[in-house]
């Protein structure tokens, strides 16, 4: 499966430019982008926290909420060019999908309209920001799952909450997705392992993440840019090994897969991947 699914990519090898000609050039183009990134995201953020904040003062005593409110409009605004750049990828992966669903960390639900809703008997969208609620709604709605899904509106990791509002049993779940979620899920090793719980014997984790980087001196920027990078990005951290927490479970059969599109100097590479339990 994993390398027909590798090889069926309707995508070419990033074809190299003259950036990767110049010493230092990808490196630092790499590394530019990602600053600039933030940097474009304080300023997104800033005019939408403090609009916020004129409407509903006592936001000033809710951090949390702030943070939340600063991300919904980064990931709104970032969200669907980092969605059309890996569409093909998203594409291939997410219709694997079927049966009883949870997507963690749901966001405006950009994700849905790869899903095939014939093949789903019910969606539980799990994404605590109340920012992306319309949005996400919407998507559900127009990918074809109304009356079938349903949005939980607290973290991933309160496993006992989830039990509790969806009535959902350990083992009665067919697939898991996450797609850069758990980049900011604190306790990601513990959500993992209760989502393990949650799938049936034959049930699929369906992951695309952001990952720490298995080339030494690009983690070593991650690393570096990592603690504004979190403050920005409401706890999302560029350095976790997202991809292999969720390999090393016991599963029957897994696969992961570098993306052919991006270089080893990328401070967000993503690990594609597929579990079967
Ligand atoms: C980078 S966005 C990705 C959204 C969506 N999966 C996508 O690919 O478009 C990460 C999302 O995870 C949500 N999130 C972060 N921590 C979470 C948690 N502990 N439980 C549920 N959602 C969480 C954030 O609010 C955000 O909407």
């Amino acid at each position: 499966m994993g390398i027909q699914f590798e090889r069926r990519l309707p995508v070419a090898p990033r074809p190299s430019t003259f950036v990767d000609h110049v010493p230092f050039g990808r490196k630092l183009t790499e590394i530019a982008g990602t600053l600039i990134m933030l940097c474009q995201s304080v300023l997104i953020a800033l005019p939408a926290v403090l609009i916020a904040v004129m409407k509903r003062p006592s936001l000033l005593l809710d951090r949390q909420q702030r943070r939340r409110i600063a991300f919904g409009s980064i990931w709104r605004y970032f969200g669907p060019s980092i969605d059309d750049l890996y569409r093909p990828y998203k594409t291939e992966l997410l219709a694997m999908a079927e049966g009883v669903v949870i997507d963690i960390g749901s966001g405006t639900g950009q994700n849905l309209k790869y899903l095939s809703h014939d093949k789903i008997t019910r969606l539980v969208l799990i994404e605590f920001n109340s920012t992306m609620y319309p949005a996400l709604t919407r998507s559900a709605i127009d990918a074809g799952f109304e009356g079938k899904f349903e949005i939980l509106g607290f973290g991933a990791e309160d496993a006992h909450r989830i039990k509790k509002t969806t009535g959902l049993t350990p083992g009665s779940v067919d697939t898991v997705i996450s797609v850069l979620a758990l980049c900011g899920i604190p306790q990601s090793q513990e959500v993992i392992d209760s989502l393990y719980e949650y799938l049936k014997p034959g049930g699929q984790f369906l992951f695309f993440e952001h990952c720490a980087s298995p080339h030494e001196p690009t983690l070593f920027w991650q690393r570096l840019i990592n603690p504004i990078w979190t403050l920005v990005m409401d706890g999302c951290e560029l350095d976790r090994p997202t991809g292999d927490m969720i390999i090393n479970h016991e599963w029957t059969e897994a696969q992961v897969w570098r993306l052919p599109i991006e270089s080893r100097f990328s401070l967000s590479p993503k690990e594609v991947g597929f579990a079967r339990k």
